[in-house]
């Protein structure tokens, strides 16, 4: 059975009705670094069970889309969020926005997305940049000009080359790890801001 803490994030998450306690990951990297603004179209890449697009979806309002991709369906009742059960390696993108009522370029794109963990740190961290590495891909396809991209890693040795990688074609690149991230996780996110084309 899937392990759920009953921390004090979780119990926050169950009081404020959001799906999940990662959430207060993303208001406290939103807080700092002010991702979203009025009427952004978000990229919610591993969105399940959803409390990041329900962050999303408040902070973006009405004018705002957000669509969330996960393996694992997902059910929402705000008007601004589509949800689509499908893997982000073989996703039709183009499907995806016009279901989801979109127009590509998007303003930010964001990927919680985990890996099924071993134990195994060194395993653990190739798989998670391997995640990393696939929604960079996303974003360099659908990313406008100045948007912004935000990932989670587990920390290892690849780490700092996916970062300076990042570091080439965004503005700013910051690390943070949340403090609603579980001490004995390695994960931290990165957040690229001010994206350049190539
Ligand atoms: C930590 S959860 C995300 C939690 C979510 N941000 C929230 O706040 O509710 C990580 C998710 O990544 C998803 N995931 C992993 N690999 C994926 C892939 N290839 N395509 C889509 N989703 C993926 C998993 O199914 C899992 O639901």
């Amino acid at each position: 059975m899937a392990y759920k803490p009953n921390d004090h994030y979780a119990q926050k998450a169950r009081k404020e009705n959001y799906a999940a306690r990662s959430v207060y990951k993303l208001q406290e990297i939103d807080t700092k670094y002010k991702l979203f603004r009025r009427g952004d179209n978000v990229l919610d890449l591993g969105a399940a069970p959803g409390s990041w697009s329900q962050y999303a979806s408040s902070a973006v309002g009405p004018d705002g889309k957000v669509l969330g991709i996960d393996l694992t369906p997902v059910a929402s009742s705000a008007s601004n969020v589509y949800f689509a059960e499908q893997d982000i390696f073989t996703a039709d993108w183009q499907a995806l926005f016009a279901a989801a009522g979109m127009r590509p370029p998007v303003d930010v794109v964001v990927s919680d997305m985990a890996p099924n963990t071993t134990g195994i740190s060194i395993t653990d961290h190739a798989r998670s940049l391997a995640l990393c590495e696939a929604a960079l891909d996303v974003a360099k396809a659908h990313l406008k000009n100045g948007g912004c991209f935000v990932c989670k890693l587990f920390d290892g040795e690849d780490a700092p080359a996916f970062r300076n990688g990042l570091k080439k074609i965004f503005k700013t690149v910051n690390a943070l790890r949340p403090q609603a991230v579980r001490k004995e996780s390695r994960e931290f996110y990165l957040i690229a801001q001010g994206y350049v084309p190539n």
